[in-house]
């Protein structure tokens, strides 16, 4: 999958890595260049572990063949010679590493006036070559039939939050669900209810068919090795009847079905999830067939004992089977007219998918066929991979019925909130406590998704998810609140936010501060190039962290002077818009008191 498109430096990073080329240049032999550009080098600028280090760490590895030096030798050199200007205040060197102190009065500067104004946070969304980008994100694809579980909270979570960020980025975003409305699993459990003449109850009647898969599956491996094929031939041939749309086995499905999209509608809109376009594995039948029959008489797909597919052990990959012998296509299949569809209606220019990472195989298997295919656009696919949400107990699995359904945790959280938000009964409308256990409800899930690595399993813990203390999306709510309540305070006491003296701004804790806020741009930009919202959760939980340091450190409405006062009431209402804007990243809106 080619790189994003580069996102632009920001004026601190540009300046920098323009001062620190211009020392390579004067390093690197006579008639040579540095062979890393100085927006490159820009990007290069590393977080120190502790502020104490500086601003920005530059390692100088990179530079040593170049350079003909040892990368201690290189850090020496430029700590030395760079001009101490502009962004630049002090360098210093540890090992190979060259520590950056920035200009605290252009930091302020800066970062004040254009967070109070917004400014800041809209900047990236004009990036005119992510403008012209179109990218397709798809996410959720529930299976219809099936339970929602905690697992679909996972993926809807960290899809919605992709989405906005590559929105926040600038690019042109088309947010895609794929029901999963097809397919064996439907053929076995509406075989269950036809073979069982099973009549639904009138409620929740999605979760009634996903318990039934539960049923089926354990009839199945209790049968006799005659009675499992009789269920086989049953299930082949409902699946028939689903697919050529024939009689009430199809009125059955289309009825079912229903029953699971209304299910999922609701918790979309619990979440305030939306998407733009809507596919169905359904309606991909014919698509796949005729793809199907077209690469066979090409000769890319081959037909081995019956079966139709592509040999695919020259990749490693195995055999990927398209169209079984009973003529029915798979979940394979679809996903090759998908992809078509969507590069050939669309006209995007990327396709991502955010899938769990038990069909890692499913998609290195797709986007090969799609290149034996000849289609061109297979390299701008990308599976966008994550791992599952376990319980501290172990893995959950629908088929054996230990799997946790998405209402249900949402049901366990909003009960625990209720406890916690018992202590304001007196001072707050009943209305009020609803509304904001609903948005720590919806906040904790979220962040709870989010923040870690797509790549690692999540172990889900309520209490943890809950805290007002830990890496917690109330932490960062609170600290949300925290803001609110300061502000109202100090306009209770007629004192104003103003921009107009941000260099007064000098504490260490101030200064720190006033980084993390600078820095959610570029923040966002690589954690869009990297898919990993989970950087962008990690960002603001380190952000909310300094604030309630500065908080401690400094006093805000006895502070020494009046400009002072309105100085840092001007980097709290900063912090808040910074805050607020990244959580709107991630999907969260904090309530306005706590
Ligand atoms: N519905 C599928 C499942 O639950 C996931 C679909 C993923 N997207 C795709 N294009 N294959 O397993």
């Amino acid at each position: 999958m080619t790189s994003v498109a580069h996102y632009p430096l920001d004026p601190c990073r540009a300046d920098l890595g323009e001062k620190i080329y211009a020392g390579l240049c004067s390093l690197v032999p006579e008639g040579t260049t540095p062979s890393l550009s100085a927006i490159e080098i820009g990007r290069l600028l590393e977080q120190p572990p502790d502020s104490k280090m500086g601003d920005y760490a530059l390692p100088c590895f990179r530079f040593a063949k170049d350079t003909r030096k040892k990368p201690s030798e290189v850090a020496e050199s430029l700590a030395s010679t760079l001009a101490t200007s502009g962004w630049l205040d002090k360098c210093q060197t540890v090992g190979a590493f060259l520590n950056i102190f920035t200009n605290k009065e252009m930091l302020a500067k800066t970062t004040i006036p254009n967070s109070l104004s917004g400014d800041w946070f809209s900047l990236m969304a004009k990036n005119v070559s992510n403008n012209q980008c179109r990218v397709m994100i798809e996410y959720s694809q529930p299976n219809t039939h099936k339970e929602f579980h905690v697992g679909h909270g996972r993926n809807v979570c960290l899809g919605n939050a992709l989405v906005r960020l590559f929105r926040y980025c600038g690019y042109n975003v088309l947010a895609a669900n794929y029901y999963g409305d097809d397919g064996a699993h439907i053929a076995r459990i509406l075989r269950y209810v036809k073979a069982h003449k099973l009549v639904a109850p009138k409620e929740h009647r999605g979760e009634w068919l996903g318990q039934i898969y539960v049923k089926a599956g354990q009839e199945f491996s209790a049968a006799t090795d005659e009675e499992k094929q009789k269920i086989t031939a049953q299930i082949s041939e409902v699946h028939r009847d689903i697919e050529t749309k024939h009689g009430e086995t199809f009125k059955l499905w289309e009825n079912t079905r229903q029953w699971s999209l209304d299910d999922f509608s609701e918790i979309y809109k619990w979440l305030d999830v939306n998407f733009d376009i809507l596919f169905y594995e359904s309606e991909l039948t014919e698509e796949s067939q005729a793809t199907v029959s077209e690469y066979l008489k090409k000769g890319t797909f081959i037909e081995d004992q019956g079966a139709i597919g592509v040999d695919l052990k020259p990749y490693k990959l195995g055999f990927c089977i398209l169209r079984k012998s009973d003529g029915n296509t798979l979940y394979a299949t679809k996903d090759l007219a998908l992809a078509k569809r969507k590069f050939e209606n669309y006209k995007i220019d990327r396709s991502i998918y955010v899938v769990a990472d038990e069909q890692n195989h499913h998609f290195r298997q797709v986007f090969k066929v799609l290149e034996l295919m000849g289609f061109a656009q297979a390299k701008l696919c990308y599976h966008l991979s994550y791992g599952m949400v376990v319980l501290p107990e172990g893995k959950m699995s629908s088929r054996d019925g230990t799997s946790v359904t998405f209402n249900s945790l949402k049901s366990l959280m909003l009960i625990r909130l209720g406890e916690i938000l018992k202590k304001y009964e007196h001072d707050w409308q009943p209305a009020e406590i609803a509304e904001t256990a609903q948005r720590l409800c919806d906040g904790a899930i979220k962040y709870g998704m989010i923040s870690t690595d797509p790549s690692k399993e999540i172990v889900f813990n309520l209490e943890d998810w809950l805290s007002f203390e830990g890496n917690s999306g109330p932490y960062l709510m609170y600290s949300y609140t925290r803001t609110k309540s300061i502000l109202r305070k100090a306009s209770e006491q007629g004192f104003k936010a103003s921009s107009d003296k941000p260099e007064l701004l000098t504490e260490a804790s101030e200064h720190d501060l006033l980084r993390y806020i600078y820095d959610i741009n570029t923040v966002v930009a690589v954690a869009c190039e990297h898919y990993k919202p989970s950087s962008v959760a990690i960002h603001l939980f380190y952000m909310c962290k300094s604030f309630n340091r500065f908080y401690a450190d400094v006093s805000v409405l006895k502070a020494d002077s009046d400009d002072l006062r309105s100085a840092r009431l001007a980097l709290i209402q900063s912090f808040a818009n910074a805050l607020s804007t990244g959580l709107s990243l991630l999907g969260i809106v904090a309530p306005e008191r706590m």
